[in-house]
């Protein structure tokens, strides 16, 4: 059933591949996005997605409407605009992507990360629950899960001792829901703990564009394969791993975008009587594909897909990173029947192309 969706930070990086699945699935958008880490040329991209859908499947559904996306450039803590927002479309739920999230800077400046994402999250809610819309998908973070938790994670395991304010927020913003779920049993709250986007839509159009220098792996990389950087430092040979280099759980971006709607389509489920409502309340779900690679394998994967060469030198371990650490994916499979699909070599592949189609992102 086609259903209005808020989509904030839809112009970001996962926000955006999250917007194409939620049209080609016949839904409509509604993006609040104040665009301090993205461009509004990415709506332009999205429409274009859509459209090379429509016309590939000739057969296939309905054009998107012209009013199927709206995009409003707007901030998360402007109360006065969300009401607004609530009351001119018919609302049903949001997917809640705004945020800031560089780590580094996070330490930094720590009131401006509380500002933004808990006290942004906070103001989004208030509006929500004023408006009687009480569905929610938020964008969390394995990060949640503290340096101490043994790997693989899941989520029957307690949060951890997170390491800087970014995290803090994250499992700040969490636990807000889950109160407010405790409190008032109507709301249906998904978490979605993501372990590390990589990747792009594979028509190249739309992809993670980072400003200034990459502080992750895949930008970084790629930057180096189109000539803006010299060379990639790898953080730390020493780790107790098996090539000595860091180990993470990177999943494509359109995995993940999927795993949204499954996530929205669970929470929604109606009442069954008596046993309570299934979609009902909190529910956390991992986002990773349960398989690790270390950075080496991911250089490598990229020079393949690439066929570029990627200079690189090992140095000190960078301050915070932890060695190794994967999702334990089986709670998503069994309860959302979603599975990560795509492989690393798809992942590289897909950076390369965005990358070397938009050597300088959206600008
Ligand atoms: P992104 O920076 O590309 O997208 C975030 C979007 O939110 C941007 O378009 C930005 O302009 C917008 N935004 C920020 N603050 C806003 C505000 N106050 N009001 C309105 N819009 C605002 O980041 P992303 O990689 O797409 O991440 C999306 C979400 O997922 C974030 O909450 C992030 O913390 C979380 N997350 C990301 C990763 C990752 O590796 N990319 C991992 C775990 C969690
Ligand atoms: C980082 C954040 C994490 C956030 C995630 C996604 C830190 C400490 N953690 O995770 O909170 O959720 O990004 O945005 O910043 N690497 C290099 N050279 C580089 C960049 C990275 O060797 O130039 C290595 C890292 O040491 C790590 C791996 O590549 O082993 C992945 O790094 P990155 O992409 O930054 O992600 P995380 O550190 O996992």
């Amino acid at each position: 059933m086609t259903q209005t969706i808020l989509v904030t930070g839809g112009c970001g990086y996962i926000g955006s591949h999250t917007v194409v699945e939620l049209l080609q699935a016949d839904h409509k958008v509604v993006i609040l996005d104040n665009l301090c880490n993205s461009s509004a040329k990415v709506i332009e991209r999205i429409k274009a997605i859509v459209q090379i859908k429509d016309q590939t499947h000739a057969e296939g559904n309905t054009l998107a409407n012209d009013d199927s996306l709206t995009f409003i450039e707007g901030d998360i803590r402007d109360e006065a605009l969300l009401k607004q927002i609530f009351i001119t479309h018919p609302i049903t739920s949001v997917i809640h992507f705004a945020g800031l999230k560089a780590v580094g800077e996070s330490v930094s400046k720590p009131l401006e990360y509380y500002n933004n994402n808990v006290y942004g999250t906070l103001c989004l809610c208030q509006a929500m629950n004023k408006a009687n819309v009480k569905t929610i998908v938020f964008s969390s973070s394995a990060t949640v899960y503290g340096e101490d938790a043994p790997v693989p994670y899941n989520e029957a395991m307690p949060m951890g001792n997170t390491s800087n304010p970014y995290g803090t927020s994250k499992a700040m913003v969490e636990k807000m829901l889950a109160d407010q779920c405790t409190a008032d049993p109507q709301w249906r709250v998904a978490q979605l703990r993501y372990f590390n986007p990589i990747g792009a839509h594979k028509s190249g159009l739309i992809g993670e564009d980072p400003k200034g220098i990459p502080n992750n792996l895949l930008p970084y990389i790629s930057q180096v394969a189109i000539g803006k950087r010299k060379e990639l430092s790898v953080f730390g040979g020493d780790y107790p791993t098996p090539d000595g280099t860091g180990i993470r759980d990177y999943i494509h971006v359109v995995d993940l975008a999927k795993g949204h709607l499954k996530a929205l389509n669970h929470i929604q489920q109606p009442s069954e009587k008596k046993k309570g409502e299934k979609g009902q309340g909190e529910h956390i779900w991992n986002l990773g594909t349960g398989q690790g690679y270390s950075v080496l394998e991911v250089i490598r994967a990229f020079e393949q897909a690439s066929g570029k060469n990627i200079p690189y030198q090992i140095k000190p371990r960078r301050n915070g990173d932890l060695a190794a650490f994967w999702a334990d994916a089986n709670k998503a499979k069994a309860e959302l029947n979603w599975v990560a699909a795509y492989t690393l070599n798809n992942m590289v592949s897909d950076s390369w192309r965005w990358q070397s189609n938009n050597p300088n992102g959206y600008s």
